[in-house]
């Protein structure tokens, strides 16, 4: 992807080491805290932090598993503003205090002797899910403090949603609850996220599949091309839910009634989707976009929004062999009237990466690559529904798991994480996922040839992540000490260009073995022209980094910290040995929340 060039953003820090501690580490003359831990209070009565709180408390509380994060300037306030966040999903063990006399399941969920779950567990596990809208200032010391305002909101798995664009109103998506195809309730697994050029958030929808249980005899490609399969599936077990209740039987989604609209068989349809949430309207329903296609979203980026230009947002799908997509607008953008019904009429195209650098968009639209009638393709929402099926048709390139994507504000390159793919064998290696039983993943990046709405681009790869020899920086290079890691998830490029690089080393696999060597997942920052790469923050134990943002002046940043202490294994829990206690300390169950970073001397974070 060479040609694109622009002046280097500084990287004005001195490097920090790998680390195993049970703390956050940041750079000399920085500052970080944490705020907003799961539980804490944002709405309602602002019903206090306490284990074993109910699950309709849970409701008006931050939720549990921080992911993808923004930060929405209150009248260009870099001090007081509306920070979104996604909720990816919980961790049973520490959200069920009340648990103790209940047996786990297999997937450490507490159940009741016959079998079924406690309605209230159950409420309280989709209400930890989704997302939060919490207005926080700065109090003048440096702080940031909850503010109680009417916009502070909970999105859960329970949220009345409207469905949009092509698969809205049709047979895939009509259930007992909405007969019309138009409804359904609740966004789930939400991992990263995206921001429209009309300052509204996109939640995405990942691991969705796991929720749902279906026992039909024969599942069809829209279940089971996704992971839903012939038997009990479902790691929640909500559908067990002791009351029977409408809003848990659904996630059974077995044919049991006599038609569509007996019984939710098609649930499974309205997930997998790009939900978009008015942070400013805590009236507005949110909506599933369905025309950006309906697999593992990992999040979404936009490019930069041009007048009169069409909308263009990119998009992966984080599954072993999975694809990369991007979504161009019929309509062209206006700032004066852009809205999200911008994203209901366009195309999606899967992308096909080259042996010799080039690559080409290919659209998943009717009678376009093979996505015809013959080929079992009816029409445009029977392509949606089925994205990865016509991405397979269409012949796009399986990637090793695509994560979060970053637009380089100069020059317009797209990068995109490629976390890792072990299940990639020898001979199976291609020039963009160039590794068999690729541990450590990459970072692929590509300049679009004539501009983001074309169909040609040109790729390089960023870096191959790894220690030592494994790993090559954009020099050829391999990584020094100050720059190795694995994983790479999180993506972010900050206004002066500095691609910030986040990790999520699985919990199976960290501080062992091959992976030792990195410590902790982490956070570095990266010069887009030179490769030069820096270790900026090392997390607590077990967890994750995920999802950053600056404040519009870039002096405050927040960063997000997802399940600390999941490396606690099933023994040491029951024995009472955490193996984190982040953020609280002593010895408290450990919490996801948010990092806030600012320097000593109230400069620009990472210049
Ligand atoms: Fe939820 Fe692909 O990370
Ligand atoms: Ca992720
Ligand atoms: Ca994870
Ligand atoms: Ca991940």
């Amino acid at each position: 992807a060479g040609g694109a060039s622009a002046p280097a953003p500084s990287l004005g820090f001195k490097a920090i080491p790998v680390s195993a501690a049970d703390s956050v580490v940041v750079p000399e003359g920085y500052r970080v805290s944490a705020i907003l831990p799961w539980g804490t209070p944002i709405s309602g009565d602002m019903p206090a932090f306490s284990l074993d709180a109910s699950g309709e408390a849970q409701g008006h509380q931050v939720g549990s598993h921080h992911d993808g994060v923004h930060f929405f300037p209150l009248e260009g306030s870099s001090r007081d503003g509306l920070l979104v966040m996604n909720h990816e999903y919980v961790e049973p063990r520490f959200l069920h205090a009340a648990a103790a006399g209940l047996a786990l399941d297999r997937n450490g969920f507490p159940q009741n002797a016959d079998g079924s779950r406690d309605d209230d567990q159950v409420l309280k596990e989709l209400n930890a899910h989704g997302v939060s809208v919490v207005r926080i200032r700065e109090d003048g010391s440096g702080q940031w403090q909850v503010v109680e305002d009417a916009r502070n909101r909970r999105i859960t798995g329970l949220t009345p949603m409207r469905l949009a664009g092509p698969v809205a109103g049709t047979e895939h998506v009509v259930t007992k609850y909405s007969p019309d195809g138009t409804m359904t309730r609740g966004t789930l697994n939400n991992c990263a996220h995206g921001v429209t050029p009309w300052n509204t958030y996109l939640a995405a929808e990942e691991n969705w599949a796991g929720y749902f249980a279906n026992a039909d005899a024969e599942i069809d490609r829209r279940q089971a091309r996704y992971g839903i399969q012939t038997r009990d599936t479902g790691r929640y077990q909500w559908h067990r839910a002791a009351s029977g209740a409408d809003q848990y039987v659904r996630f059974d989604a077995s044919s049991r009634g006599a038609s569509p609209t007996e019984d939710y068989r098609n649930e499974p349809h309205a997930f997998g989707w790009m939900v978009e949430i008015d942070p400013m309207d805590p009236a507005a329903t949110p909506v599933k976009r369905t025309h950006l296609g309906r697999f593992a979203h990992e999040g979404v980026i936009f490019a930069p929004a041009e007048e009169g230009q069409p909308v263009v947002a990119y998009s992966g799908d984080d599954a072993r062999f999975e694809y990369i997509y991007k979504f161009v607008s019929a309509r062209p953008y206006h700032v004066a009237t852009a809205d999200g019904s911008l994203l209901d009429e366009g195309t999606l195209y899967v992308a096909r990466f080259h042996e010799d650098g080039r690559g080409e968009w290919l659209a998943l639209a009717p009678g376009e690559n093979g996505l015809t009638p013959e080929n079992g393709f009816a029409d445009l929402a029977d392509i949606l529904v089925n994205t990865r099926a016509a991405a397979d048709q269409a012949g796009a390139t399986r990637m090793d798991r695509p994560e979060w994507g970053a637009v380089d504000p100069a020059t317009g390159q797209v990068y995109f994480t490629l976390t890792n793919n072990t299940r990639r064998e020898a001979g199976d290696e291609d020039a963009a996922n160039p590794r068999a039983e690729n541990h450590f993943g990459h970072i692929i990046r590509w300049q679009e040839e004539s501009s983001h709405a074309g169909t040609r681009f040109a790729w390089d790869l960023f870096v191959l992540a790894g220690d030592g020899d494994d790993s090559r920086d954009l020099a050829g290079e391999p990584l020094g000490q100050e720059a190795i890691f694995a994983s790479p998830d999180g993506l972010w490029i900050d206004a002066d260009r500095r691609v910030w690089i986040q990790t999520d080393i699985s919990e199976s696999v960290m501080n062992t073995g091959i992976f030792e060597v990195f410590g902790n997942n982490q956070m570095l920052a990266a010069n887009p022209e030179t490769g030069e790469i820096r270790r900026f923050l090392t997390g607590p134990v077990g967890q994750e980094i995920t999802g950053v943002v600056t404040t519009p002046d870039q002096r405050t940043m927040f960063v997000n910290v997802q399940h600390p202490g999941a490396t606690t294994s099933a023994e040491a829990f029951a024995a009472g040995e955490l193996l984190s206690h982040w953020p609280d300390g002593g010895s408290a169950i450990p919490r996801s929340a948010t990092l806030v970073i600012t320097r000593e001397d109230g400069g620009i974070i990472g210049a």
